[in-house]
């Protein structure tokens, strides 16, 4: 198995390819003057290539991941497994408003075709229960829950964990249990892109929250969160995002809103990262599934 990294995804395929002792290789990215992309690769690739690649900030890099899994199998590559730490497209599983696509479908169907395996970390699995569903192929998204818990067991001993939404309370839920911590989880309105209202009712008394998403995005949600924390005197408050995503002015409007210190897991390379994924990936490529 050789390990194959985009540039903008060096970091994790390294931890990667070290956690599963292959070797690691970079593509080669062109640009011409019009915009379009060219990659090269080795024209003797291995039988079973890793692409790493994150797909945050999407459109460009998901063609050029097409472009590096047709010249990977022109260049004798059997089973080409992509590893995207962060999958996009996936909030967007149903037509909300007449006109619009299901954007997870067509991501889905266009990954499926290019590749024989896809992996990621926490998906955003609303609607579907499985990445299968989404992606017809062996896709699966594996827990960051595993990495959160380990890390709230060392570092928010005694903290209360907060989930904003009902789509987060089975993490939450178990990451709680799995760190030995009380957890809770809120109700969310969202009023729209940027606008979002966090309610928190019933809370167990705590002096520390750590709230857990899997995005942030406008940072609404966490900022919301926070304000709630607050009303309810809980004062010391952080949070922890699987997705670093951070949309202009997001980091800033979390901190106003309270929020200490802001981390984040590495499937998005970002100065927040602190929580370590590539382990996770690493089992489930050296297991069956
Ligand atoms: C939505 O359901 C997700 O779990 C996140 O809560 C959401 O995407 C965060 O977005 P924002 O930072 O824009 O509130």
């Amino acid at each position: 198995m050789t390990v194959i990294a985009f540039a903008d995804s060096r970091a994790f395929a390294g931890r990667l390819a070290r956690a599963i002792r292959a070797p690691l290789r970079l593509l080669r990215e062109h640009r011409f003057p019009d915009g379009e992309s060219l990659v090269r690769v080795d024209p003797r690739a291995a039988r079973h290539v890793v692409v790493v690649r994150t797909l945050d900030r999407p459109d460009p890099k998901l063609f050029e991941v097409m472009l590096a899994a047709d010249a990977l199998r022109r260049a004798g590559a059997r089973q080409v497994t992509l590893v995207a730490p962060y999958l996009p497209y996936m909030r967007q599983d149903k037509v909300f408003e007449p006109g619009e696509p299901v954007s997870q479908r067509v991501l889905g169907a266009m990954l499926a075709q290019a590749f024989d395996r896809v992996l990621t970390i926490e998906a955003h699995l609303h609607r579907v229960r499985t990445l299968r569903e989404a992606i017809p192929c062996r896709a699966r998204s594996i827990s960051a829950a595993p990495a959160l818990a380990r890390w709230m067991r060392t570092h928010a001993r005694e903290a209360l964990v907060v989930g904003p939404d009902a789509e987060s309370a089975p993490w939450v839920r178990q990451i709680g249990r799995a760190a030995g911590l009380k957890w809770t989880v809120g109700r969310k309105e969202r009023l729209g892109d940027r606008t979002v209202r966090v309610h928190l009712e019933g809370l167990p008394a705590a002096r520390r929250a750590v709230v857990i998403d899997d995005i942030a995005s406008s940072g609404a949600t966490l900022a919301s969160a926070a304000k709630a924390l607050l009303k309810h005197g809980i004062a010391e408050i952080d949070a922890i995002v699987v997705h670093a995503i951070f949309a202009p002015g997001a980091q800033q409007l979390i901190r106003r809103a309270g929020v200490r210190r802001m981390l984040s897991c590495d499937t998005i390379a970002h100065p927040t990262n602190a929580i370590r994924c590539a382990p996770l990936i690493a089992r489930a490529l050296e297991g069956s599934s």
